[in-house]
């Protein structure tokens, strides 16, 4: 089939073209094959951390998430696997606040979070989020991003030992800890950026393709909190 996008003038070859209707259906279909939700609550041991349930959610009025439904117990990771351009981020972004939500709702352990702001995810139910996308501030030291990482904690002092704690660990931060963050590798920014979302604590950590631009040792490093447990992946 082909197409002349009016700005050009050239022609445009399409191998298929889906109407709205069609891209539903065959979204209907692909949910149809997906687990049950009885299966997804066997797979979790213990109490649910996260749980999500029948969630449509998406930008604006565009609706990119078809009704998704997640379980991942305590101490347990999960991880999301599709194509570029499948959703795996606005999942992410839905359990952080970040995407409009049509219907359904997101519990982290004991709070219905689905209409919570952000920042109350946080600090109130514990989800801290690490961006696909590169955040580390690059004029700021490693140290001070670290530090951002606890702006929501009442007690600095709170912030600066969990900073230490990491410095201990990574020795790579530490030695750069006083340098600008944008002189770091992109490994090191990504190993920052997850360091600076466990200074505060928290009890589900959602990472965003968690090991681009990671050395595989960096690998097994930051899939596992600073309490020897391993953190839960989404
Ligand atoms: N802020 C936004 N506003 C409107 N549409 C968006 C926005 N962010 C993502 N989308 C659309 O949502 C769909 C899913 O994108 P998403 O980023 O969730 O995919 P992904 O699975 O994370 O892909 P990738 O593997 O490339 O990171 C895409 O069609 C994308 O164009
Ligand atoms: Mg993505």
């Amino acid at each position: 089939m082909a197409a002349t996008p009016p700005s050009t003038g050239v022609p445009m070859d399409f191998e298929t073209a889906l109407s709205v209707d069609a891209v539903e259906e065959a979204a209907r279909e692909l949910a149809g094959e997906g687990p049950s939700r009885q299966d997804l609550e066997a797979l979790c041991q213990g109490e649910p951390a996260v749980d999500v349930r029948g969630l449509r959610a998406g930008y604006g009025r565009m609706e990119i998430l078809h009704g998704i439904d997640l379980v991942a117990g305590r101490g347990q990771s999960l991880c999301l696997i599709g194509p570029n351009g499948a959703g795996k981020s606005t999942v992410l972004h839905a359990v952080f606040g970040f995407s409009d939500v049509m219907a359904g709702s997101i519990q982290v352990g004991a709070k219905d979070v689905t209409r919570l702001a952000s920042s109350r995810r946080l600090s109130d139910a514990g989800v801290a989020y690490v961006l696909q996308d590169n955040s580390v501030f690059p004029d700021m030291t490693v140290e001070e991003n670290l530090l951002m990482g606890g702006f929501l904690l009442d007690r600095r002092s709170a912030a600066k030992q969990a900073a230490e704690r990491v410095f201990d660990r990574y020795e790579r931060l530490a030695n750069r800890r006083h340098r600008r963050a944008g002189v770091l590798s992109g490994g090191e920014r990504r190993l920052l950026e997850i360091s600076r979302a466990l200074i505060m604590e928290p009890d589900v950590l959602l990472v965003d393709e968690p090991s681009i631009g990671l050395e595989p040792r960096f690998i097994d490093k930051v899939c596992t909190t600073s309490d020897g447990h391993e953190a839960k992946i989404l």
